[in-house]
């Protein structure tokens, strides 16, 4: 705490992200990044954009790559929004589209980052639990509120929920915005941007960070209707202008006109990760169902917080949350299949097999 912290920063709780060590080089399988690297195309593009034209500020309304996702889900281009990662994007749509005086439902167990902008945003969170197998209770979120934010599929479980069940809930209440979090849909998900034109409350929102290998460039979308657009760009234009640089809308770009690469990357990180589910299920683990490019695993007769030690102790960074129901899970970032090898070889030998 400091005297100079006003009363809002002394009340913030920030969220933690998972660790991005420098003390040794880790089997990193820690913060759901793409094993791979993002396409030659997105390389080639940004060397050629790094020259003297970055004294120039970037177009503030991203007009060419709004165009260009636009143009991919046969939408245009008011109805979507980019910013400087998803995490950007959900924040702003916080700020833009939630109140005080109603609730914001979200999951018990769910990407942690929604808690900390409800309440950097004073608003008042109604924590649904997910049932006994860590699914959507789908009747819960469509009780009328202030707003729904829910990640398909979800994190850190993996699980996704099915599009007609978005459906239920944006119809539940027209009043207000349901916020689907698509982070990991492209690793065998099932998207819901074709439903923006049909359903004004709804916000989907996406990013670069994991289908497109393109966490370093902190790139995020959201479509949805013009009135929710043109909500988050006042609030945008309220902070920054200028929020994704240069170099970053030219190599967006180019990796949204290289999708073809990205799902032939994502397929082998799907293989790679039922591969890795019939070993692990092997070695006595139970496996939630996984949408996404990571897998929540525990082991009825192995404590997860021992295992994360003991892993990291050889080498081998995966994630645990000291949270409740997932206390004894472990998350587990799929990595290319050597190190999927490494990790399974290094759990054979802490459970004795
Ligand atoms: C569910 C979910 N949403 C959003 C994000 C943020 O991604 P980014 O800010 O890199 O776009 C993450 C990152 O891990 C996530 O897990």
């Amino acid at each position: 705490m400091s005297k100079y912290w006003n009363e809002r920063v002394q009340r913030l709780e920030p969220y933690v992200p998972g660790e991005q060590p420098k003390d040794k080089k880790y089997v990193k399988l820690n913060t759901n990044e793409n094993p791979y690297p993002p396409s030659p195309k997105v390389i080639r593009a940004i060397k050629e954009a790094a020259d003297d034209r970055l004294r120039l500020y970037p177009d503030p309304e991203a007009e060419q790559l709004r165009a260009a996702l636009a143009d991919h889900y046969h939408l245009s281009p008011a109805h979507v929004f980019i910013g400087n990662g998803s995490d950007e994007v959900l924040a702003f749509s916080f700020m833009s589209f939630f109140s005080p005086e109603k609730p914001v439902m979200f999951a018990d167990i769910t990407y942690s980052f929604y808690k900390v902008y409800a309440d950097l945003c004073a608003l008042r969170p109604e924590i649904i639990p997910l049932d006994e197998a860590f699914r959507i209770p789908v009747q819960d979120f469509c009780r009328p509120g202030g707003g729904v934010v829910i990640p398909n599929p979800n994190a850190p479980t993996g699980r996704g929920i099915t599009t007609e069940s978005i459906r239920k809930i944006l119809e539940a209440d027209p009043d207000r915005v349901v916020i689907i979090d698509e982070a990991y849909v492209n690793f065998g998900g099932t998207s819901v941007v074709p439903l923006v034109k049909e359903y004004p409350n709804l916000l989907v929102v996406q990013t670069l960070s994991k289908f497109c290998a393109l966490a370093g460039i902190r790139v995020g979308f959201a479509f949805g209707s013009p009135e929710l657009i043109d909500g988050l760009n006042r609030l945008k234009n309220s902070i920054n202008s200028y929020t994704i640089d240069r170099l970053a809308l030219t190599g967006a770009r180019a990796a949204v006109e290289d999708l073809s690469y990205s799902r032939h990357m994502a397929e082998r990180v799907i293989t790679t990760r039922e591969q890795a589910e019939r070993s692990l299920r092997e070695l006595g683990f139970q496996i939630i169902p996984s949408e996404s490019n990571f897998i929540f695993i525990t082991h009825p007769d192995y404590e997860a917080e021992q295992l994360f030690n003991q892993l990291k102790q050889k080498g081998i960074l995966v994630r645990y949350f000291h949270q409740p129901r997932i206390s004894n899970y472990l998350r587990v970032t799929i990595g290319t299949d050597n190190e999927m090898n490494q990790l399974i070889a290094a759990m054979k030998k802490l459970l004795n097999h």
